[in-house]
């Protein structure tokens, strides 16, 4: 079974994406680097590519590409403190699934490792 269809499939990732750009919404740090009024056509994109990379259908390959996401985050500054809004958004989206914690774990671990990479200005002194 893949980690998709471990935590609940399809459903699970909807719940996680929303409730992590409801976060994102009310945030005025993060809110401002989205280019877009409406933050729906975000929501997808990350959702689909959730789901592609922990082994669900490859929806999000078909529609951009691949996913280069270093690349993409480059218009954006990304420093330390628009990624630690992030995870919080995003710790906050995954205590909301109530997963069993070995699932919690996994899912987590790679939240902090990809934010992390998506750093793209130094470390203010
Ligand atoms: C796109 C911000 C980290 C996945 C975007 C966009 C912004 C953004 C402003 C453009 C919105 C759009 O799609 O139109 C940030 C910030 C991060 C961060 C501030 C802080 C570290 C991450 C991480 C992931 C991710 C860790 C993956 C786990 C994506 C994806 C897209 C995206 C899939 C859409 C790419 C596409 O164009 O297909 N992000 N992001 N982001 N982000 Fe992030």
């Amino acid at each position: 079974m893949s980690f998709y269809e471990a935590v609940g499939g399809e459903e699970t990732f909807v719940r996680l994406v929303r409730r992590f750009y409801e976060g994102v919404a009310d945030d005025p740090l993060l809110r401002p680097m989205y280019p877009e009024e409406d933050l729906g056509p975000a929501e997808e994109r990350l959702r689909l590519f959730l789901i592609q990379y922990w082994g669900g259908p490859r929806t999000y390959g078909e529609r951009r590409g691949h996913p280069r996401l270093r690349m993409r985050h480059f218009p954006f500054r990304i420093g330390a403190a628009e990624r630690d809004r992030w995870l919080v958004h995003m710790r906050a989206a995954v205590d909301d699934l109530g997963l069993p914690a070995e699932l919690d774990r996994q899912l987590w671990e790679y939240m902090v490792y990809a934010a992390h990479s998506m750093v793209n200005v130094p470390e203010e002194a």
